[in-house]
C-alpha cells in the first residue's frame, strides 16, 4: 500500500511542439485510493500515468511513492503494475503461463508462483480457463487475465490506462463492476485513466479532471459534479453536458438577476456583493439538462428561472426524453420525463429552480461561486 504524490510535475516531449504535455500537475493520491484521471484525448492523462510508472522521464517536478522520491528509480524497481487498453497477452501461452510469466522472469520460487496464480485465478474466476490460450477467451476474460497478471505481482500501486475501452458496452459495465469489487477487496492504491465520465463517476474515490495538460479540478465525483470549478469541468461531467449561455447581471429592487435574450433567472439566494463585483463583466449561466422542466407548477413557490426557444429535436430514449431547443442565446438540451408530448418546431418555455443555476466568469470560465447555496445538492462532501 502506498501514497503517490506528484509535485509540480511537467513533461515536455522532444520535438517542435513547445507546449507542455503535462503542465505543473500537483496531486496527492492517498493510500488505498482509487484516483481517476479524467479528460479528453490528448490532455496528458497517459503521459502522467507513464511518468508514475517510470515509462516516461519526468521533465521537472517531483514524484514520490510511499514517501520515497522516485524520479530516477527505474520502472522495474517501482513496485507498480500497469494494465493497458491493449492487453498484450502472450498468444502462445496458456492463461496460467500468462499469469506466471512476470514472476518467473523475476525468479520467484515455483511454489510461490503457484500460490499467487491460484489465489488470483480464484479471485477473478479464472480457474476454469487456466489451460486455455488467449484466442479461446472472450474480450472480458482476456481483460481479467490482464488484470490478474498485474495482481499476481502484488504491487503497491496499480495503474490502468483505459483498460475497458476495447470492450463492448455490456462487458464494459460488468468489468467496471468487477474492478470496483477488486478495489474494495484489495484496498490497493489505484490510478485509473479514462475519457469516460461514467467510469470516472462510478469508480473513482476521487476524480482529477485534466484539460490541456493541467489539472482543472480534483474532488469526489459528486462534489465535482455539483460544484464544477469552471465551464470545462461543468461540461465534461454530465450527460448531456451542462447548458451554457452568455449573459449579463442586472439589478433592480428585487436584487440581481442574470439574463440574455432567451433566459432570465433571479439570483436572490446568492451573495449580492459577489454578484456586484461580477456584474462588471460578461458572465456565463449554466443549467444542467436534468434541472430543466416543462411544468412551472412542479416548483411550487420557489423562485424560477426560465429559458425560451423553439424545439428542434425530440429524442425519446425510453426511460426519459431528451429535448433540444434552439434559443437566440444558443442551443439547450433538457432531460425530461418519458411522458412528455412535445412536437418539433414548437415554441416552448423551460423552467428551472433559480438555485439550480450555475454562474461562471464570461472571460475565464471560472465558477463565480464555489459554495453557492443549493437546495438540490444532496450534501456529499459539503460538510467536511
Ligand atoms: N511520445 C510522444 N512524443 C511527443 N508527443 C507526445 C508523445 N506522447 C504524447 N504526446 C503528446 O502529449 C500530449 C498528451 O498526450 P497523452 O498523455 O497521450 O494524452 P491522453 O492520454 O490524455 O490522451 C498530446 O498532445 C500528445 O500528442
Ligand atoms: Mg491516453
Amino acid at each position: 500500500m502506498a501514497t503517490v504524490t506528484l509535485t509540480n510535475i511537467c513533461k515536455r516531449y522532444e520535438g517542435p511542439s513547445s507546449q507542455l504535455a503535462v503542465d505543473n500537475v500537483n496531486l496527492d493520491i492517498a493510500d488505498g485510493e482509487f484516483m481517476v484521471l479524467l479528460g479528453p484525448s490528448g490532455c496528458g492523462k497517459s503521459t502522467t500515468l507513464r511518468m508514475i510508472a517510470g515509462l516516461e522521464s519526468i521533465s521537472s517536478g517531483a514524484l514520490s511513492i510511499g514517501g520515497t522520491q522516485m524520479n530516477n528509480i527505474p520502472a522495474k524497481d517501482r513496485d507498480i503494475a500497469m494494465v493497458f487498453q491493449s492487453y498484450a497477452l502472450y498468444p502462445h501461452m496458456s492463461v496460467a503461463e500468462n499469469l506466471a510469466f512476470g514472476l518467473r522472469r523475476r525468479n520467484f520460487p515455483g511454489a510461490e508462483i503457484d500460490r499467487r496464480v491460484k489465489s488470483v485465478a480464484g479471485t477473478l474466476g479464472l480457474e476454469p480457463l487456466l489451460a486455455r490460450k488467449p484466442h479461446a477467451l472472450s474480450g472480458g476474460q482476456r481483460q481479467r487475465v490482464a488484470l490478474g497478471r498485474a495482481m499476481v505481482r502484488e504491487p503497491v500501486v496499480f495503474l490502468f490506462d483505459e483498460p475497458l475501452s476495447n470492450l463492448d458496452a455490456a462487458l464494459r459495465v460488468n468489468t467496471r463492476n468487477e474492478l470496483i469489487r477488486q478495489h474494495h477487496r484489495l484496498r490497493s492504491t489505484m490510478v485509473y485513466v479514462t475519457h469516460d465520465q461514467i467510469e470516472a463517476m462510478t469508480m473513482g474515490t476521487r476524480i482529477c479532471v485534466m484539460n490541456g495538460g493541467k489539472v482543472a479540478q480534483v474532488g469526489k465525483p459528486l462534489d465535482v459534479y455539483w460544484q464544477p470549478a469552471d465551464t470545462f469541468v461543468a461540461r465534461f461531467l454530465g450527460s448531456p453536458p451542462m447548458n451554457l449561455f452568455p449573459a449579463t447581471l442586472v439589478s433592480d429592487a428585487a436584487g440581481y438577476r442574470a439574463q440574455n435574450e432567451a433566459l432570465a433567472t433571479p439570483l436572490g439566494l446568492w451573495d449580492q456583493q459577489t454578484l456586484a463585483r461580477a456584474s462588471a463583466g460578461p458572465i456565463t449561466v449554466g443549467v444542467r439538462a436534468e434541472d430543466l422542466h416543462l411544468n412551472r407548477e412542479a416548483f411550487g413557490t420557489s423562485s424560477l428561472g426560465k429559458v425560451s426557444g423553439r424545439t428542434v429535436a425530440v429524442e425519446p430514449l425510453g426511460a426519459e426524453t431528451l429535448l433540444l431547443i434552439e434559443t437566440p442565446a444558443g442551443e439547450c438540451t433538457a432531460r425530461l420525463p418519458r411522458s412528455i408530448s412535445v412536437q418539433p418546431d414548437e415554441n416552448i418555455d423551460l423552467f428551472f429552480s433559480a438555485d439550480a443555476a450555475y454562474l461562471f466568469e464570461g472571460a475565464t470560465g471560472k465558477a463565480i461561486f464555489n459554495d453557492k447555496p443549493r437546495a438540490l445538492y444532496p450534501g456529499q462532501g459539503l460538510a467536511q
